[in-house]
Protein backbone atom coordinates (compact mmCIF):
# COMPACT_ATOMS: atom_id res chain seq x y z
CA UNK A 1 0.00 0.00 0.00
CA UNK A 2 1.30 3.50 -0.27
CA UNK A 3 1.21 5.58 2.34
CA UNK A 4 -0.82 8.85 1.85
CA UNK A 5 -1.83 7.49 -1.76
CA UNK A 6 1.17 8.28 -2.70
CA UNK A 7 2.12 8.02 -6.70
CA UNK A 8 -1.67 6.17 -6.64
CA UNK A 9 -3.78 7.19 -9.97
CA UNK A 10 -7.57 7.44 -8.94
CA UNK A 11 -9.17 9.08 -11.90
CA UNK A 12 -8.59 10.10 -15.10
CA UNK A 13 -9.16 13.43 -16.00
CA UNK A 14 -9.03 16.03 -18.85
CA UNK A 15 -8.83 18.85 -16.53
CA UNK A 16 -5.51 19.51 -15.52
CA UNK A 17 -2.06 17.56 -15.09
CA UNK A 18 0.50 17.93 -12.59
CA UNK A 19 4.05 17.16 -13.78
CA UNK A 20 5.78 16.82 -10.79
CA UNK A 21 9.46 16.02 -12.03
CA UNK A 22 9.30 18.89 -15.27
CA UNK A 23 7.45 21.40 -12.65
CA UNK A 24 4.65 21.80 -14.93
CA UNK A 25 0.76 22.59 -14.83
CA UNK A 26 -1.58 22.37 -17.73
CA UNK A 27 -5.04 22.94 -17.20
CA UNK A 28 -7.10 22.39 -19.95
CA UNK A 29 -4.61 22.09 -22.51
CA UNK A 30 -3.04 25.43 -22.01
CA UNK A 31 0.10 25.92 -19.92
CA UNK A 32 -0.40 27.87 -16.84
CA UNK A 33 2.07 30.70 -18.29
CA UNK A 34 -0.65 30.90 -20.94
CA UNK A 35 -3.40 31.80 -18.54
CA UNK A 36 -2.09 33.49 -15.18
CA UNK A 37 -1.89 37.03 -16.47
CA UNK A 38 -3.67 36.61 -19.69
CA UNK A 39 -7.34 35.53 -18.83
CA UNK A 40 -9.94 36.30 -16.22
CA UNK A 41 -11.20 33.67 -13.48
CA UNK A 42 -14.74 33.71 -15.39
CA UNK A 43 -12.84 32.66 -18.22
CA UNK A 44 -10.83 29.65 -16.31
CA UNK A 45 -13.59 28.72 -15.09
CA UNK A 46 -15.47 28.51 -18.63
CA UNK A 47 -12.61 26.66 -20.21
CA UNK A 48 -13.00 24.00 -17.28
CA UNK A 49 -16.72 23.72 -17.32
CA UNK A 50 -16.62 23.05 -20.96
CA UNK A 51 -19.08 19.68 -21.82
CA UNK A 52 -19.50 19.49 -18.11
CA UNK A 53 -22.79 21.66 -18.89
CA UNK A 54 -25.47 21.53 -21.73
CA UNK A 55 -26.24 25.51 -21.23
CA UNK A 56 -23.17 26.68 -20.35
CA UNK A 57 -23.00 30.52 -21.58
CA UNK A 58 -20.32 31.52 -23.81
CA UNK A 59 -19.51 34.40 -21.85
CA UNK A 60 -19.93 33.32 -17.64
CA UNK A 61 -19.71 37.28 -16.29
CA UNK A 62 -23.07 38.27 -16.25
CA UNK A 63 -24.80 35.19 -14.82
CA UNK A 64 -21.64 35.07 -12.02
CA UNK A 65 -22.52 38.35 -11.08
CA UNK A 66 -26.30 37.34 -11.00
CA UNK A 67 -25.05 34.52 -8.47
CA UNK A 68 -23.37 37.08 -6.31
CA UNK A 69 -26.42 39.17 -6.22
CA UNK A 70 -28.18 35.81 -5.44
CA UNK A 71 -26.42 34.37 -2.85
CA UNK A 72 -26.09 37.72 -0.95
CA UNK A 73 -29.21 37.10 0.59
CA UNK A 74 -27.60 34.37 2.83
CA UNK A 75 -25.37 37.11 4.44
CA UNK A 76 -28.54 38.43 6.56
CA UNK A 77 -27.59 34.99 8.57
CA UNK A 78 -24.17 35.60 10.09
CA UNK A 79 -24.87 36.14 13.31
CA UNK A 80 -22.83 36.59 16.35
CA UNK A 81 -21.77 33.58 16.75
CA UNK A 82 -20.48 32.64 13.40
CA UNK A 83 -18.54 36.15 13.71
CA UNK A 84 -16.80 34.76 16.40
CA UNK A 85 -15.20 31.99 14.51
CA UNK A 86 -12.64 31.86 11.69
CA UNK A 87 -13.50 33.30 7.98
CA UNK A 88 -13.14 30.01 6.27
CA UNK A 89 -15.48 28.12 8.78
CA UNK A 90 -18.34 31.55 8.43
CA UNK A 91 -17.63 31.11 4.81
CA UNK A 92 -18.01 27.09 4.96
CA UNK A 93 -21.21 27.73 7.23
CA UNK A 94 -22.88 30.35 5.01
CA UNK A 95 -22.03 28.12 1.68
CA UNK A 96 -23.71 25.49 3.54
CA UNK A 97 -26.99 27.18 3.31
CA UNK A 98 -27.36 26.93 -0.43
CA UNK A 99 -29.56 24.11 -2.07
CA UNK A 100 -27.71 21.27 -3.26
CA UNK A 101 -28.22 20.24 -6.69
CA UNK A 102 -26.13 19.33 -9.63
CA UNK A 103 -26.74 22.38 -12.74
CA UNK A 104 -25.78 25.42 -14.11
CA UNK A 105 -27.31 27.19 -11.48
CA UNK A 106 -25.90 25.32 -8.76
CA UNK A 107 -22.80 25.35 -9.94
CA UNK A 108 -23.12 29.18 -10.32
CA UNK A 109 -24.02 29.91 -6.88
CA UNK A 110 -21.32 27.97 -5.15
CA UNK A 111 -18.86 29.93 -7.57
CA UNK A 112 -19.89 32.83 -5.95
CA UNK A 113 -20.34 32.14 -2.65
CA UNK A 114 -16.58 32.24 -1.10
CA UNK A 115 -16.00 35.79 -2.76
CA UNK A 116 -19.15 37.28 -1.37
CA UNK A 117 -19.04 35.29 2.53
CA UNK A 118 -15.71 35.70 2.58
CA UNK A 119 -15.65 39.80 2.39
CA UNK A 120 -19.06 39.52 3.93
CA UNK A 121 -17.41 37.58 6.65
CA UNK A 122 -13.96 39.90 6.83
CA UNK A 123 -16.11 43.45 7.09
CA UNK A 124 -18.69 41.94 9.53
CA UNK A 125 -15.55 40.95 11.65
CA UNK A 126 -14.43 44.35 11.72
CA UNK A 127 -17.87 46.25 12.21
CA UNK A 128 -18.62 47.26 8.74
CA UNK A 129 -21.72 46.36 7.13
CA UNK A 130 -21.32 43.56 3.93
CA UNK A 131 -21.23 45.46 0.85
CA UNK A 132 -23.73 43.95 -1.48
CA UNK A 133 -22.72 42.72 -4.39
CA UNK A 134 -22.24 44.49 -8.11
CA UNK A 135 -23.35 42.31 -10.89
CA UNK A 136 -22.05 44.47 -13.59
CA UNK A 137 -17.80 44.20 -13.06
CA UNK A 138 -16.00 41.44 -12.74
CA UNK A 139 -15.57 39.01 -10.40
CA UNK A 140 -12.08 39.87 -8.87
CA UNK A 141 -12.97 42.98 -9.71
CA UNK A 142 -16.66 42.61 -7.16
CA UNK A 143 -14.32 40.26 -4.76
CA UNK A 144 -12.10 43.15 -3.55
CA UNK A 145 -14.69 45.95 -3.88
CA UNK A 146 -17.27 43.64 -1.47
CA UNK A 147 -14.23 43.01 0.76
CA UNK A 148 -13.01 46.95 0.72
CA UNK A 149 -16.47 48.64 0.01
CA UNK A 150 -14.88 51.21 -2.83
CA UNK A 151 -13.17 49.69 -5.97
CA UNK A 152 -9.99 48.35 -6.65
CA UNK A 153 -7.30 49.37 -8.80
CA UNK A 154 -6.82 47.75 -12.37
CA UNK A 155 -3.92 46.11 -11.29
CA UNK A 156 -5.11 45.12 -8.49
CA UNK A 157 -8.15 43.43 -9.59
CA UNK A 158 -5.00 42.10 -12.91
CA UNK A 159 -3.26 40.65 -9.57
CA UNK A 160 -6.38 38.63 -8.11
CA UNK A 161 -7.70 37.39 -11.17
CA UNK A 162 -3.78 35.71 -11.66
CA UNK A 163 -4.49 34.33 -8.84
CA UNK A 164 -8.11 32.53 -8.77
CA UNK A 165 -6.73 31.46 -12.15
CA UNK A 166 -3.37 30.26 -11.19
CA UNK A 167 -4.87 27.56 -8.10
CA UNK A 168 -8.02 27.40 -9.71
CA UNK A 169 -7.37 23.66 -10.81
CA UNK A 170 -4.31 21.05 -9.58
CA UNK A 171 -5.16 17.36 -10.40
CA UNK A 172 -6.50 15.18 -7.75
CA UNK A 173 -5.03 17.08 -4.42
CA UNK A 174 -6.66 16.57 -1.43
CA UNK A 175 -9.61 19.02 -1.29
CA UNK A 176 -10.84 17.63 -5.33
CA UNK A 177 -10.35 14.13 -4.15
CA UNK A 178 -12.77 14.40 -1.38
CA UNK A 179 -15.05 16.95 -3.75
CA UNK A 180 -15.02 14.12 -6.29
CA UNK A 181 -15.57 11.10 -4.01
CA UNK A 182 -18.51 13.51 -2.32
CA UNK A 183 -19.87 13.68 -5.72
CA UNK A 184 -19.20 9.81 -6.73
CA UNK A 185 -22.56 9.23 -3.97
CA UNK A 186 -24.64 11.91 -6.26
CA UNK A 187 -25.00 13.43 -2.68
CA UNK A 188 -24.94 16.84 -5.58
CA UNK A 189 -22.49 20.00 -6.02
CA UNK A 190 -22.98 21.66 -2.77
CA UNK A 191 -21.94 18.83 -0.98
CA UNK A 192 -19.17 18.16 -2.97
CA UNK A 193 -17.84 21.92 -2.30
CA UNK A 194 -18.36 21.88 1.57
CA UNK A 195 -16.47 18.76 1.58
CA UNK A 196 -13.79 20.40 -0.78
CA UNK A 197 -13.56 23.50 1.98
CA UNK A 198 -13.34 21.24 4.27
CA UNK A 199 -10.30 19.62 3.13
CA UNK A 200 -8.63 22.71 2.25
CA UNK A 201 -8.44 24.64 5.39
CA UNK A 202 -5.90 22.41 6.90
CA UNK A 203 -2.38 23.49 7.20
CA UNK A 204 -0.87 21.52 5.53
CA UNK A 205 -3.26 21.79 2.14
CA UNK A 206 -4.75 25.36 1.57
CA UNK A 207 -4.34 26.66 5.15
CA UNK A 208 -0.74 27.04 5.24
CA UNK A 209 -0.57 31.13 3.86
CA UNK A 210 -2.04 33.04 6.75
CA UNK A 211 0.92 31.17 8.78
CA UNK A 212 3.40 32.21 6.08
CA UNK A 213 2.47 35.85 7.24
CA UNK A 214 2.88 35.14 11.25
CA UNK A 215 6.42 33.08 10.18
CA UNK A 216 7.90 36.60 7.80
CA UNK A 217 6.50 38.83 10.60
CA UNK A 218 8.35 36.41 13.46
CA UNK A 219 11.42 36.24 11.61
CA UNK A 220 11.64 40.41 11.28
CA UNK A 221 14.77 41.15 9.40
CA UNK A 222 16.77 38.60 6.62
CA UNK A 223 19.95 38.37 9.03
CA UNK A 224 17.09 36.40 11.53
CA UNK A 225 16.16 34.39 8.46
CA UNK A 226 18.66 31.37 9.42
CA UNK A 227 18.30 31.19 13.17
CA UNK A 228 14.85 31.39 13.65
CA UNK A 229 13.85 28.48 10.53
CA UNK A 230 16.97 26.03 11.92
CA UNK A 231 15.43 26.14 16.05
CA UNK A 232 11.58 26.13 13.82
CA UNK A 233 12.96 22.73 12.65
CA UNK A 234 14.48 21.84 15.78
CA UNK A 235 10.93 22.10 17.37
CA UNK A 236 9.69 19.96 14.83
CA UNK A 237 7.59 22.32 12.63
CA UNK A 238 7.19 22.28 8.98
CA UNK A 239 8.18 24.92 7.44
CA UNK A 240 5.08 26.65 5.67
CA UNK A 241 5.26 26.93 2.04
CA UNK A 242 7.69 24.75 1.44
CA UNK A 243 7.46 20.99 0.07
CA UNK A 244 4.81 19.25 -1.86
CA UNK A 245 3.69 15.66 -2.43
CA UNK A 246 3.71 15.72 -6.46
CA UNK A 247 6.36 18.40 -7.42
CA UNK A 248 10.35 17.73 -7.01
CA UNK A 249 11.15 20.91 -8.30
CA UNK A 250 9.88 24.14 -8.04
CA UNK A 251 6.18 24.74 -8.19
CA UNK A 252 5.14 26.89 -11.27
CA UNK A 253 2.62 28.58 -9.65
CA UNK A 254 5.38 29.87 -7.22
CA UNK A 255 6.78 31.96 -10.20
CA UNK A 256 3.48 32.68 -11.44
CA UNK A 257 2.44 34.62 -8.28
CA UNK A 258 5.96 36.03 -7.42
CA UNK A 259 5.89 37.85 -11.01
CA UNK A 260 2.31 39.22 -9.72
CA UNK A 261 3.87 40.39 -6.09
CA UNK A 262 6.16 42.04 -8.37
CA UNK A 263 4.37 43.42 -10.67
CA UNK A 264 1.84 44.97 -8.30
CA UNK A 265 4.10 46.27 -5.71
CA UNK A 266 6.98 47.63 -8.19
CA UNK A 267 6.72 51.40 -8.59
CA UNK A 268 3.99 51.47 -5.98
CA UNK A 269 4.42 52.10 -2.36
CA UNK A 270 2.66 49.09 -1.27
CA UNK A 271 4.75 46.65 0.69
CA UNK A 272 8.60 48.40 -0.07
CA UNK A 273 11.30 46.17 0.68
CA UNK A 274 8.44 42.61 1.35
CA UNK A 275 9.28 40.67 -2.09
CA UNK A 276 13.08 41.47 -1.24
CA UNK A 277 12.83 40.22 2.70
CA UNK A 278 10.62 37.36 1.20
CA UNK A 279 12.97 36.23 -1.27
CA UNK A 280 15.78 36.18 1.73
CA UNK A 281 13.82 34.03 3.88
CA UNK A 282 12.78 31.84 0.71
CA UNK A 283 16.69 31.19 0.06
CA UNK A 284 17.73 30.38 3.80
CA UNK A 285 14.53 27.86 3.79
CA UNK A 286 15.61 26.23 0.44
CA UNK A 287 19.30 26.05 1.38
CA UNK A 288 18.50 24.75 5.30
CA UNK A 289 15.85 22.52 3.46
CA UNK A 290 18.15 21.04 1.81
CA UNK A 291 21.03 20.31 4.40
CA UNK A 292 18.34 18.83 6.88
CA UNK A 293 16.49 16.42 4.11
CA UNK A 294 19.36 15.84 1.34
CA UNK A 295 17.37 13.29 -0.42
CA UNK A 296 14.11 14.90 -0.73
CA UNK A 297 13.23 17.89 -2.81
CA UNK A 298 11.95 20.24 -0.95
CA UNK A 299 11.19 23.46 -3.16
CA UNK A 300 9.14 26.72 -2.69
CA UNK A 301 5.32 25.92 -3.14
CA UNK A 302 2.43 28.08 -3.95
CA UNK A 303 1.10 28.82 -0.98
CA UNK A 304 5.14 31.24 -0.16
CA UNK A 305 4.16 33.99 -2.49
CA UNK A 306 0.07 33.32 -2.13
CA UNK A 307 0.84 35.12 1.06
CA UNK A 308 2.93 37.95 -0.25
CA UNK A 309 -0.09 38.73 -2.84
CA UNK A 310 -3.07 38.22 -0.74
CA UNK A 311 -1.27 40.83 1.80
CA UNK A 312 -0.57 43.62 -0.88
CA UNK A 313 -3.66 42.83 -2.19
CA UNK A 314 -5.02 43.73 1.94
CA UNK A 315 -6.89 40.63 2.27
CA UNK A 316 -6.12 39.79 6.21
CA UNK A 317 -4.45 36.79 6.56
CA UNK A 318 -7.04 35.15 8.60
CA UNK A 319 -9.07 35.35 5.04
CA UNK A 320 -6.13 33.69 2.92
CA UNK A 321 -7.52 30.11 2.83
CA UNK A 322 -11.02 31.86 1.89
CA UNK A 323 -9.64 33.10 -1.61
CA UNK A 324 -7.96 29.66 -2.29
CA UNK A 325 -11.32 28.63 -2.23
CA UNK A 326 -12.26 31.14 -4.22
CA UNK A 327 -10.08 30.08 -6.98
CA UNK A 328 -10.14 26.42 -6.45
CA UNK A 329 -14.52 26.43 -6.50
CA UNK A 330 -14.32 26.13 -9.83
CA UNK A 331 -11.85 23.27 -9.99
CA UNK A 332 -13.73 21.40 -7.83
CA UNK A 333 -17.01 21.81 -9.71
CA UNK A 334 -15.57 20.55 -12.99
CA UNK A 335 -13.75 17.56 -11.50
CA UNK A 336 -17.53 16.85 -9.55
CA UNK A 337 -19.14 16.87 -13.03
CA UNK A 338 -16.51 14.95 -14.17
CA UNK A 339 -16.95 12.48 -11.77
CA UNK A 340 -20.86 12.41 -12.47
CA UNK A 341 -20.53 11.89 -15.91
CA UNK A 342 -18.11 9.61 -16.17
CA UNK A 343 -17.05 8.03 -12.65
CA UNK A 344 -18.74 5.21 -10.36
CA UNK A 345 -19.31 5.32 -6.79
CA UNK A 346 -15.48 5.61 -5.40
CA UNK A 347 -15.30 3.29 -2.54
CA UNK A 348 -12.03 1.91 -1.90
CA UNK A 349 -11.07 -1.19 0.39
CA UNK A 350 -8.94 -1.16 3.68
CA UNK A 351 -6.45 -3.81 5.17
CA UNK A 352 -7.60 -4.70 8.56
CA UNK A 353 -4.33 -5.06 10.82
CA UNK A 354 -6.40 -5.18 14.43
CA UNK A 355 -7.11 -8.06 16.46
CA UNK A 356 -9.13 -11.08 15.38
CA UNK A 357 -11.98 -11.92 17.58
CA UNK A 358 -10.43 -14.67 20.27
CA UNK A 359 -13.86 -16.59 19.66
CA UNK A 360 -13.97 -18.20 16.10
CA UNK A 361 -17.66 -17.29 14.57
N1 LIG B 1 9.19 21.71 6.38
C1 LIG B 1 9.97 20.82 7.01
N2 LIG B 1 10.03 19.52 6.69
C2 LIG B 1 9.28 19.11 5.66
C3 LIG B 1 8.47 19.98 4.93
C4 LIG B 1 8.44 21.33 5.33
N3 LIG B 1 7.67 22.20 4.70
N4 LIG B 1 7.84 19.29 3.96
C5 LIG B 1 8.23 18.02 4.07
N5 LIG B 1 9.09 17.91 5.11
C6 LIG B 1 9.74 16.70 5.57
C7 LIG B 1 8.72 15.77 6.19
O1 LIG B 1 8.58 16.01 7.56
C8 LIG B 1 9.32 14.43 5.90
O2 LIG B 1 10.33 14.18 6.86
P1 LIG B 1 10.45 12.73 7.58
O3 LIG B 1 10.63 11.77 6.46
O4 LIG B 1 11.65 12.91 8.44
O5 LIG B 1 9.17 12.57 8.31
C9 LIG B 1 10.04 14.62 4.57
O6 LIG B 1 10.29 16.01 4.48
C10 LIG B 1 9.32 14.16 3.36
O7 LIG B 1 8.11 14.79 3.27
P2 LIG B 1 7.21 14.54 1.98
O8 LIG B 1 6.94 13.07 1.82
O9 LIG B 1 7.76 15.27 0.81
O10 LIG B 1 5.90 15.30 2.41
P3 LIG B 1 4.42 14.94 2.04
O11 LIG B 1 4.28 14.65 0.61
O12 LIG B 1 3.85 13.96 2.99
O13 LIG B 1 3.75 16.34 2.40
C11 LIG B 1 3.35 18.62 2.33
C12 LIG B 1 3.65 17.39 1.50
C13 LIG B 1 2.14 18.34 3.24
C14 LIG B 1 2.96 19.77 1.40
C15 LIG B 1 4.57 18.99 3.18
O14 LIG B 1 5.66 19.32 2.35
C16 LIG B 1 4.30 20.13 4.16
O15 LIG B 1 3.82 19.86 5.26
N6 LIG B 1 4.59 21.40 3.77
C17 LIG B 1 4.29 22.52 4.62
C18 LIG B 1 2.80 22.91 4.51
C19 LIG B 1 2.49 23.56 3.19
O16 LIG B 1 3.21 24.43 2.69
N7 LIG B 1 1.33 23.15 2.62
C20 LIG B 1 0.85 23.67 1.32
C21 LIG B 1 1.10 22.68 0.23
S1 LIG B 1 0.59 23.26 -1.32
C22 LIG B 1 -1.07 23.03 -1.33
O17 LIG B 1 -1.60 22.14 -0.76
C23 LIG B 1 -1.89 24.00 -2.04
Amino acid sequence: MSDGLEGVVAADTVLSEVDGQAGRLIIRGHSLDELAGRTTYEEVVRLLWDGFFDDLPVDLGPALGAARLDVFGEVTALDTGLLDRTPIEGMRALTARLADGDDLAVALRLVAAPAVFTAAMVRAQSGEAPMRPDPSIGHAADSLRMLRGKPATRAEVEALDTYLVTVSDHGLNASTFAARVIASTRAGLTSAVLGGISALKGPLHGGAPGPIIDMLDAIGRPDNARAWIEESLDQGDRLMGFGHRVYRVRDPRADALKMAVRKLTEGSNAMPGRLAFAEAVEAAALAILKERKPDRSLQTNVEFYTALLLEALAYPPSAFTCVFATGRVGGWIAHAREQLVGGRLIRPQSRYIGPQPRIAA
